[in-house]
């Protein structure tokens, strides 16, 4: 008997583990969620907000916390977006934690590499490791207009600049060897052989160095990326250390999961790149408590607004639409002539769900194309795991459709169910974000 559980605990010490991040948006990812009477809306602008729902996150052996970032202020009235510039509040949540990894998004479209090494290496030190950095290259033309642009360059300008931008950043951050801090009051401070300029000249960037932070603790913190364009996919195959990814189901979490992996293998790497698709759940002790939750959020949307944007998503006017009524019949998607991703994503809830409008407007409005899971801890952790097991996911990016609330639930019921499963932690082995996600450190 002993031995048998003695062997059976040293399998699950052994076994691959899940990566779980917790992806912080204003008042949870449903876009209605702030509307709900107990909601944190008067909180989203006080940091003790975010640090709690970061503790929240370590309570739960999380591997991380992320923001993502904007930098355009639409739609106001729509509920909190962007409030906290997200590398400034991740300096203080760094010293209200002390194991969760926090990554942040920075756009290499809007920033400079010495200003975003600089502000990540000195968090990397803040944080004693543990920093990851999301890199986008940035969407809307509204964002553009407060750099000096007129629109937002094109794709392929963007992603030659992320390339060289990304290069510049990592020098930076090797300018200064692991060994330059000598502190010897009779001597240097510094060894001055081991802080050297990178004399980067590129087309985007005229870049000396050497940085003025030392070497972060992890080397470099580490790279995010989420590309779904070839050249996305082929930035994040060749450079990202961790991948984050849109899938609605599970062969479409294969699709992208394979294809990546493939790109990976063919830059002749042997990191382990973790992909992390976004996770939206609700849960409940029964599955009827979890498609409550669910509802109670779906009726605080404005209907008005939801029907005149899904009226955007499938190109025709929706606003007569009966809302606890099936979706009316919607053509293929071949003959549909706007943006056929966000149709594609409408048309397969509709044909895999059969929701009513109202159903429909609910799961649009809280993580849109990311995959859904309403259910009991059980029944998420089963799911969870099958994507696991069947190369759809290393991990999940957690999009709680209302916080704290959402978080607490995952936190408080489904994560013991993985932990008894070997699936995940049941409490840290590093110090780092690296450690956490198995990286070795550059
Ligand atoms: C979980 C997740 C978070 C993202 N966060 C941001 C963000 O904060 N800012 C941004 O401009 N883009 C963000 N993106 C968009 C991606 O960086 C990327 O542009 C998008 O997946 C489209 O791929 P492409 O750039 O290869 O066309 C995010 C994507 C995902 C899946």
């Amino acid at each position: 008997m002993g031995g048998g559980m003695a062997r059976h605990t040293e399998n699950a010490a052994q076994q691959r583990q899940m990566h779980i991040n917790l992806f912080i948006f204003g008042c949870g990812h449903h876009r209605a969620a702030w509307r709900h009477p107990r909601s944190a809306v008067e909180r989203v602008g006080d940091i003790a907000y975010l640090e709690e729902l970061a503790q929240i996150a370590e309570s739960g052996k999380l591997d991380a916390i992320f923001f993502a970032d904007g930098h355009s202020a639409d739609n106001p009235a729509d509920g909190p977006r962007w409030f906290f510039e997200p590398l400034t509040a991740m300096a203080a949540i760094s010293r209200a934690t002390e194991r969760i990894g926090l990554i942040s998004t920075v756009s290499s479209t809007f920033f400079t590499p010495f200003h975003a090494a600089r502000m990540m290496a000195s968090l990397d030190h803040i944080s004693r490791g543990r920093m990851g950095w999301n890199v986008v290259t940035s969407m809307f033309d509204a964002e553009a207009r407060n750099h000096g642009f007129e629109t937002m360059p094109d794709h392929d300008w963007r992603y030659a600049r992320a390339e060289e931008f990304i290069d510049a950043a990592l020098r930076l951050w090797d300018s200064w060897g692991d060994g330059a801090l000598k502190i010897d009051r009779q001597g240097v401070y510094a060894d001055p052989a081991l802080v050297r300029p990178i004399l980067h000249k590129g087309r985007h960037f005229r870049v000396d160095g050497p940085l003025t932070v030392p070497r972060p603790p992890q080397g470099h913190p580490v790279l995010f990326q989420a590309g779904a364009s070839e050249q996305g996919r082929d930035l994040a195959a060749r450079r990202a250390e961790a991948i984050y990814a849109v899938a609605y189901d599970l062969p479409a979490a294969q699709e992208y999961y394979r294809d990546v992996k493939r790109r990976v293998r063919a830059a002749g790497r042997g990191d382990p790149v973790p992909i992390m698709p976004g996770l939206v759940t609700y849960v409940g002790s029964t599955q009827a408590e979890a498609r409550a939750k669910q509802r109670e959020l779906d009726e605080l949307l404005p209907p008005q607004d939801a029907l005149r944007q899904l009226g955007l998503y499938v190109g025709r006017d929706c606003m007569g639409w009966e809302l606890d009524a099936p979706v009316p019949a919607l053509p293929p998607l071949e003959q549909f002539t706007g943006p056929k991703g966000r149709y594609a994503t409408v048309l397969r809830i509709v044909e895999t769900e059969k929701p009513t409008l109202r159903q429909l407007l609910g799961r649009l409005a809280a993580g849109g194309g990311h995959c859904t899971m309403v259910g009991t801890p059980e029944s998420i952790a089963d799911e969870m795991e099958r994507w696991f097991l069947n190369e759809g996911a290393d991990g999940f990016n957690l999009m709680p459709p209302a916080l704290p609330g959402s978080i607490q639930d995952f936190v408080d019921h489904v994560v013991p169910v993985l932990q008894r499963r070997g699936l995940f932690r049941k409490d840290y082995q590093a110090s780092t974000l690296r450690g956490h996600l198995g990286l070795a450190r550059p």
